[in-house]
């Protein structure tokens, strides 16, 4: 994974992102819908080892010009191998400046484009306004809200669900590009 848009980069973890990730995966604000919870060090360190190699499924997301780690997409088979989910995470000092949104449309392009991928879906729950704003800037369709689906500890959290099909990328990326 290399993929360059116009402010960001996005690869493979290397060691030495640790810190950078430790920073935003240690802070509850930002793990609250991350059904991992708060990272702690060694958690961190172990997330960093799980996605270095061939079977990563989370890409840190780089700001090319100043060479700062910033987040991290999700990326990963769900059903068979032609469909694919999404989903990000990023540093709070990094919000509302577009960056999950350039990072997470250069994933559809990658996909849809050179995987020719049928069907990208991506998940979050209702009060993530900022998660699902992602969804539709980047062209995804609401096709579910699930009620109370997901266990947390003694309540349970609604959660939408959105896709876009290889069709629909095809037919908007002019417009959403
Ligand atoms: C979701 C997340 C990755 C978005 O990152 P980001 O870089 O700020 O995203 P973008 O800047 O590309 O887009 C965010 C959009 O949400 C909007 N937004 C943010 N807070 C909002 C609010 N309270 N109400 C309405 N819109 C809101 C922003 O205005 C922006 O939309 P716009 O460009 O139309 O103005 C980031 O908030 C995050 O890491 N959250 C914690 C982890 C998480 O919950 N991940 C998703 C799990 S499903």
């Amino acid at each position: 994974m290399y993929i360059k848009t116009k402010r960001l980069l996005i690869r493979k973890f290397e060691l030495k992102d640790l810190q950078a990730v430790y920073e935003y995966t240690s802070d509850i604000r930002v793990m609250k819908y991350i059904p991992e919870g708060v990272f702690t060090e060694e958690a961190a360190k172990e997330f960093i080892n799980q996605n270095m190699g061939d079977k990563a499924e989370k890409f840190p997301v780089i700001l090319k010009d100043e060479n700062i780690l910033i987040g991290h997409i999700f990326f990963a088979q769900y059903f068979g191998e032609h469909t694919y989910e999404i989903g990000w995470v990023f540093n709070p000092n990094y919000y509302n400046k577009g960056y999950a949104s350039e990072a997470a449309k250069a994933m559809l392009e990658f996909g849809f484009e050179k995987m020719k991928f049928h069907r990208i879906i991506a998940t979050c729950q209702p009060e993530n306004i900022p998660s699902y704003r992602v969804m539709e800037k980047i062209g995804m369709r609401r096709e579910g809200y699930f009620k109370k689906c997901i266990p947390n500890g003694q309540e349970w959290w609604d959660e939408y669900y959105y896709a876009i099909l290889a069709e629909e990328w095809n037919s908007a990326t002019s417009r959403i590009k």
